[in-house]
């Protein structure tokens, strides 16, 4: 048999700990309407084992979504490596959901498939998003899409990873040019994923002239990304939740942002207020990231903001 469980370091558990308690609830709130639907638009394998255990093998992000079926009517994962899309279709089929005419396993960038992804979900169903990437993968542009599509009653809501330590810091280097020593990719990675262009630059030249600690650039950095879901429209956007390896290394953030109080209260709950000692996860250490509803070095919402130095 073809080895399909993706290695995981047991962080990643505790993150599908928080998708599954949430998911659960919103089965339930969204089954009367019989369309409630489930986008991922990194989906993976189907299954994750624990590199910390390797007898540890679990579901991922489309099989935990899929235990909540009927209540969840409609999933459309997609999945960009070739290996994992046929692992994922071979676990559905294994696992009897190939039978759901409502799911759909739509391969490639997501960046590039999403308005197919969007174009399928109807405009009535509660939808939720699960943006789950390794890296910078994830363009603005896409959580904007989702966020916007037109003539929905309610935003579809997205539960999103912002790969703050494990990807993004790791490219702000004390002194130098990113691009000399990254190549010049990176910074238009960094562009798109980010919600500006301006204000990251602006964040790490001030950090590499020796005015912001490394902490005030992280939070900073977590400001701009939880400030985008804002802009975008969105009534609720939780503070981030931040997941550390039970070392104490930070390694990215969770965000929520929904319309939908319920589905706010829910999240809320799920992240920051329930115990997990029921959980046979390491306990984690937990930064609080902690936002008003200004900060005065961001300047006006949306408006490109002065470079110093250019
Ligand atoms: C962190 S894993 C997600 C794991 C999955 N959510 C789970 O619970 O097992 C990231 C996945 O996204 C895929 N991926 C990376 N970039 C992508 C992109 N631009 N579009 C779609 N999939 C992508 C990778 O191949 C990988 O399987």
């Amino acid at each position: 048999m073809q080895e399909r469980a993706r290695d995981v370091g047991p962080w990643s558990l505790e993150k599908l700990a928080y998708l599954k308690d949430y998911l659960v609830e919103f089965a339930k709130v969204s089954q009367s309407t019989r369309a409630a639907t489930y986008l991922d638009l990194c989906a993976g394998p189907g299954q994750d084992r624990n590199r910390d255990n390797y007898a540890e093998i679990i579901d991922g992000s489309p099989l935990i979504a899929l235990s909540n079926y009927p209540k969840i009517q409609r999933y459309i994962f997609i999945e960009q490596e070739p290996r994992n899309v046929e692992s994922l279709r071979e676990t559905i089929r294994e696992r009897g959901y190939q039978q759901i005419r409502t799911l759909q396993v739509i391969p490639g960038d997501c960046n590039l498939v999403i308005d197919e992804a969007l174009a399928a979900i109807p405009s009535y169903a509660p939808s939720f998003a699960f943006v789950d990437p390794a890296g910078l993968e994830i363009k603005w542009q896409t959580i904007q899409k989702i966020a916007t599509v037109p003539g929905r009653r309610r935003r579809i809501e997205q539960f999103v990873l912002f790969p703050l330590d494990m990807a993004l810091i790791r490219f702000f280097l004390h002194e130098g040019d990113i691009s000399d020593v990254w190549g010049s990719q990176v910074i238009q990675r960094i562009d798109e994923l980010m919600p500006d262009k301006f204000r990251w630059r602006w964040i790490f030249k001030e950090r590499q002239s020796g005015s912001l600690s490394s902490t005030e650039t992280r939070r900073r950095l977590a400001y701009l990304y939880y400030r985008g879901f804002y802009l975008l429209g969105y009534k609720h956007v939780l503070q981030p939740k931040l997941v550390v390896r039970p070392d104490g290394h930070p390694l990215y953030l969770l965000l929520f942002a929904t319309d939908h109080e319920p589905g706010m209260r829910i999240m809320d709950y799920v992240l920051h207020v329930k115990p997990r000692l029921d959980k046979p996860i390491p306990l984690f250490r937990v930064e609080s990231f902690e936002f008003g509803d200004e900060d005065t070095w961001y300047g006006p919402a949306g408006e490109p903001i002065e470079l110093p130095g250019s």
